[in-house]
C-alpha cells in the first residue's frame, strides 16, 4: 500500500514537471513565433547579412552537377553549379559565403528558423512552395527524366512499363510528386538523398529512379550500367530558382540582379561544365575517400571524448543527488534519468538542435550533437555511479561515521573511492557505447564516420564497401578502447 501511494506520488510528479517543462517550450516557441514575424518585417534579412559579413547558404549535397562532394586538393569539398551560382551572389553583396548542408527536405524548415539564409539546391519554383518562401528569378530549367539500368533498356520505355517497379524519388522532390501522379503502377520509394537513388539501381534495390535530366546525365557519366531515359512526362520543364524567407524582399532584389547577370552573361553552362570536370578526375576508391573516414573517426573520437568527460561531470553529479536527502533534487534526479533513458538519442539530438534554435541559439550540428550525447550519457553514468556506491557494504558507512566523518566526507574519502573499483569496467563500457551512439548524430547533419559512410556511398555507388570499412573502424576503436580500459584497470584500480 506504502510504495503503491508512492509509486502514484512519484509517477504524478514526473507528469507535473514534464507538463511544465513542456508548456515552458511551447510558450517560448509561440512568442518566438510572434517574434520571427515582426522581426522579419521590420530589419531586413538583407541588411543584417550585410552586417554580419557573410551569407550562409543551404543545400543538400547529393545533387550532382548542381551540388555534390569532391576531393578537391585532397579535401572533401561541397561543389558543383550551384555553389557557383551562390558563390557569385554572396561576392555581388560582398560577403563570404558559408554554405551549410542538410538533406532536401528540411532546408524550408532551417531556413524558416533561421539557420540559412537562402536555399540554392537546384529547387524548383512550385505553387505549393512559393507560399511559404520567396523565389528569385530562375537560373535554370528541369527537365524530368528516368534513370534505369543498361540492361533493363528493352523493359522500360514509357509510362505503362513500370507496373509494379520499384522506383525511386527523392523525399519532398518535385520527382517524388511527378512519381506518384504519374507512374501510378509503380511502387514509388522514397530516399533521402538523390545519389543513392543511383545506387540503389546500380545494386538492383531499385529498377528505377526519377531524376532531373541534368542530374541523371551526371549519374549516368559516373557509372557506366546505368542508361537514362524520357518517358513522357506531362509536366515537361520547371524553373529552378533560389528560395529566401517570405518577407525578405530587399534580399530578392538584390539576388535577382546577380540572377539577371548569369543569364546575361550565360554564366550557367560555364558553371555546369567546370562541374562536370570535377566529376571527371579519375582516382582510386582509396585516394578518393580516405580523407572522408579519416575525419569522420577523428570527429566520431571527439564526440565520444566531449561525452564521456561532461557525461561523467553530470552522471556524478545526478548520482550525489539521487543518493541524497534532499527530496526536490531527488526527485529533479529521477525525471532526469527516467527521461533520458526512456527516450531515443535520436530524438534528444533533434530536440536540442531545433530547441536550442527555437529560444535563440544557434548550434552547429556537431555542438547540438556533442550536448546531446553529454546529457544523454550522464544519466547512464548517473546510474553506473549510484549503483556502485550502493554496492559499498554499509559497513564501510557506518565505520565512516563512528570516525566522526560527515555524509559527503565519509562519501568523498571511504565511498567513493571504493565504489571507483566497481564502476570503472560499467565506466568503460559507456565509453565504448557512446562511440557507437554517436554514430546517431548523422541525423541532424553532424559529420561523424556514419555521416562520412552515407557521403561515400553516395558519391562511389557502393553501397557496402564503405559501411564494411566503417564497421571495421568502429570495431577496431571500440575493441582497442576496451582493451586499454582492461590494462588499466588491472594496473591501477
Ligand atoms: N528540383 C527538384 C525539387 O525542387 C529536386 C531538387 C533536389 N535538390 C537537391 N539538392 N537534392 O524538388
Amino acid at each position: 500500500m506504502v510504495i503503491l501511494k508512492k509509486a502514484i506520488k512519484f509517477s504524478v510528479l514526473i507528469m507535473m514537471v514534464v507538463t511544465f517543462i513542456i508548456s515552458g517550450l511551447t510558450g517560448i516557441a509561440s512568442a518566438d513565433d510572434q517574434k520571427g514575424k515582426t522581426d522579419q518585417a521590420s530589419t531586413e534579412l538583407y541588411n543584417k547579412i550585410k552586417k554580419r559579413g557573410y551569407l550562409v547558404v543551404g543545400l543538400s549535397a547529393n545533387y550532382a552537377p548542381m551540388e555534390f562532394h569532391a576531393t578537391v586538393k585532397g579535401e572533401d569539398t561541397i561543389v558543383g553549379a550551384d555553389v557557383s551560382v551562390a558563390k557569385k551572389v554572396a561576392h555581388d553583396m560582398g560577403v563570404k559565403l558559408q554554405v551549410k548542408e542538410m538533406d532536401f527536405d528540411a532546408l524550408i524548415g532551417a531556413m524558416k528558423t533561421g539557420k540559412i539564409d537562402m536555399i540554392i539546391s537546384g529547387m524548383t519554383n512550385t505553387p505549393e512552395r512559393a507560399k511559404e518562401v520567396l523565389f528569385s528569378k530562375p537560373y535554370m530549367f528541369e527537365k524530368q527524366a528516368m534513370v534505369i539500368r543498361k540492361s533493363d533498356q528493352d523493359k522500360y520505355k514509357g509510362i505503362l512499363d513500370f507496373k509494379g517497379a520499384k522506383v525511386g524519388a527523392q523525399t519532398q522532390s518535385v520527382q517524388a510528386q511527378i512519381a506518384k501522379q504519374q507512374l501510378p503502377n509503380a511502387k514509388i520509394m522514397p530516399v533521402a538523398k538523390s545519389n543513392y537513388i543511383a545506387a540503389e539501381i546500380v545494386n538492383h534495390k531499385l529498377d528505377a529512379g526519377v531524376l532531373a535530366s541534368e542530374v541523371a546525365g551526371s549519374y549516368v557519366y559516373q557509372n557506366k550500367s546505368l542508361k537514362v531515359i524520357y518517358p513522357k512526362f506531362v509536366t515537361p520543364t520547371a524553373p529552378t530558382a533560389i528560395a529566401m524567407p517570405l518577407h525578405a524582399t530587399a534580399l530578392k532584389a538584390q539576388v535577382d540582379k546577380s540572377v539577371d547577370q548569369i543569364q546575361s552573361q550565360k554564366l550557367f553552362p560555364k558553371y555546369l561544365k567546370d562541374a562536370y570536370q570535377v566529376q571527371k578526375v579519375n582516382q582510386s576508391f582509396f585516394a578518393k575517400y580516405n580523407k572522408f573516414f579519416i575525419d569522420g573517426t577523428i570527429w566520431t573520437l571527439a564526440f565520444a571524448a566531449i561525452s564521456v568527460v561532461f557525461g561523467s561531470i553530470i552522471g556524478t553529479l545526478l548520482a550525489i543527488m539521487k543518493i541524497g536527502t534532499s527530496f526536490i533534487l531527488k526527485a529533479i534526479a529521477n525525471v532526469y534519468i527516467e527521461f533520458i533513458r526512456g527516450t531515443p538519442l535520436m530524438v534528444q539530438a533533434f530536440m536540442v538542435f531545433f530547441g536550442t534554435q527555437i529560444i535563440g541559439f544557434n548550434l552547429s550540428p556537431f555542438v547540438a550533437g556533442a550536448i546531446a550525447m553529454a546529457i544523454n550519457s550522464g544519466a547512464y553514468v548517473a546510474e553506473i555511479i549510484r549503483s556502485g556506491i550502493n554496492s559499498v557494504s554499509d559497513g564501510q558507512s557506518e565505520a565512516a561515521a563512528s570516525l566522526g566523518l560527515n555524509r559527503s566526507k565519509a562519501l568523498r574519502y571511504v565511498i567513493l573511492p571504493q565504489a571507483l573499483k566497481n564502476i570503472w569496467p560499467a565506466l568503460g563500457n559507456e565509453f565504448v557505447t557512446v562511440i557507437k551512439e554517436s554514430s546517431v548524430l548523422s541525423v541532424i547533419g553532424a559529420t561523424e564516420l556514419m555521416f562520412q559512410a552515407s557521403n561515400v556511398q553516395g558519391a562511389s555507388f557502393k553501397p557496402f564497401l564503405p559501411i564494411f570499412i566503417v564497421a571495421m573502424i568502429y570495431f577496431v576503436l571500440t575493441f582497442g578502447i576496451s582493451r586499454i580500459l582492461n590494462i588499466i584497470e588491472k594496473r591501477f584500480v
